[in-house]
């Protein structure tokens, strides 16, 4: 579906977005692991959640479902039965590789497959610490999906150094881990998001700006209440147009704050936004709060390497704020960004291109200097969600008759985004 982006003079309102992404899925996964109801509240209902929650019923699982809240009738250790069809994974990495490593455990086999998209990502990445723990995987050729997990008897822990900053991989050993008595060690290199040790209270060392987080069954998931923070990497979106807009003012309730995940608001703020901070509190060992965005003039700031891994999925919307700010903007150290949903520099730098912004692409990263020019411009989304929601916030901004292809791909993350503009617009 081409959608057409109309101009927006300013926002002013308040929102309550919808559940984190990240710990959606989570929370799906653990109340299914363990024995007994959970209940997850406000959790994202968008299609990358409701892959996971799909492959869990086929994995024999219980769970009733309305727009806010579910409820999940978990097996308990060795409670899965075998599916009689693929796991379809859909769009989603994270469902993929996180329940890649609750299947290396399991006494039968499966098959995950998945999109076009999904189907092209890197699945090597989480194929070599399993079967080091002693799953028995295969691939396709390349890598990729479909992946078929056999039943391994001897799956044993490991001590595992990451390769890659990916909190997917992380999470796919250390669910692995939780089905062994002696203690799996991952050791974290770069800081990526926490959820998975903070939501099942994994021992976690820090040292030498190194982490060594440990699991073993110890820490197999409880039945549990989940009230899941509104995502922060959906707000991001509209905190660069309440920043960028003029007359602009939104308050955003309950947004996820966990600091692995809030290098956005700390890199919008350096950038001269304001973005006040106030009621902040805690559910589920996670840190949220309210958030106050006013319009403001923004500069381009020199972005360090160490914070990518926190704003990894929110580099296409910064980029849009870096285009409006004074001074160039450049990002660097981010060659993750080309195993995403879409290769998000290649996505990103033609869009750009396309609009006329003087745009350098490098293997790692991108810089954008001049202005949007070009006029009536179709723009392609990639099917990615967050490359069409970033080039609909710099529609809004601009105008010029701006329209983006496969537009639908939002509903992967947040089904209702053009409502909840529609709903804080100023008319
Ligand atoms: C996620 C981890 C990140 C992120 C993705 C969600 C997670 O991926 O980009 O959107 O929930 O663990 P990587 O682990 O591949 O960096």
């Amino acid at each position: 579906m081409i959608q057409k982006i109309e101009k927006i003079s300013g926002i002013n309102g308040e929102l309550i977005l919808p559940g984190d992404k990240s710990i959606s899925h989570r929370a799906v996964m653990f109340s299914a692991m363990a024995n007994g109801k959970s209940v997850v509240n406000n959790y994202l209902n968008s299609e990358d959640v409701n892959s996971t929650i799909d492959c869990f019923r086929k994995l024999g699982c219980k769970i009733e479902q309305n727009e806010t809240d579910l409820t999940i009738f978990g097996k308990g250790i060795n409670g899965f039965t075998k599916p009689n069809s693929p796991l379809n994974a859909g769009n989603s990495g994270t469902t993929t590789r996180l329940i890649s490593g609750i299947l290396a455990a399991q006494n039968f086999e499966a098959t995950i497959i998945g999109d076009a998209s999904l189907s092209k990502r890197p699945m090597k990445r989480v194929v070599e610490p399993l079967s080091k723990m002693g799953a028995k995987i295969t691939t396709s050729e390349i890598g990729s999906l479909p992946m078929v997990i056999s039943h391994s008897k001897e799956l044993k822990a490991i001590e595992y150094n990451m390769q890659v900053d990916s909190a997917q991989v992380k999470s796919a050993i250390l669910l692995a881990g939780l089905h062994l008595e002696e203690e799996t060690i991952v050791i974290e290199h770069s800081r990526t998001r926490n959820h998975t040790e903070t939501l099942l209270g994994l021992k976690v060392e820090e040292f030498d700006g190194m982490r060594r987080i440990y699991s073993s069954v110890k820490n197999y998931p409880k039945p549990n209440l989940y009230i899941v923070p509104c995502d922060i990497s959906t707000a991001a979106f509209f905190i660069v147009l309440a920043l960028i807009s003029e007359n602009s003012k939104l308050i955003l309730k309950n947004v996820l704050l966990n600091e692995t995940r809030n290098g956005i608001i700390k890199i919008l703020q350096k950038m001269n936004g304001r973005i006040e901070i106030e009621n902040e509190k805690e559910n589920n060992g996670e840190k949220i709060a309210d958030l106050r965005i006013f319009s403001s003039k923004l500069k381009n700031i020199e972005i360090d390497d160490e914070i990518i891994p926190n704003i990894i999925d929110e580099i296409p919307i910064l980029s849009v704020a870096g285009l409006f700010a004074d001074g160039k903007f450049n990002i660097r150290n981010a060659k993750e960004l080309r195993f995403k949903e879409s290769d998000r520099i290649e996505a990103l730098c033609s869009n750009f291109k396309k609009l006329g912004v003087v745009t350098e692409e490098f293997d790692d990263g991108f810089s954008l200097s001049g202005n949007a020019i070009n006029v009536n411009v179709l723009l392609e989304s990639f099917k990615d969600h967050r490359i069409a929601m970033a080039f609909a916030v710099l529609g809004m901004l601009i105008g010029k008759e701006i329209s983006i292809n496969d537009f639908e791909s939002v509903a992967v993350s947040n089904p209702k985004f053009l409502d909840q503009i529609n709903s804080i617009k100023l008319a």
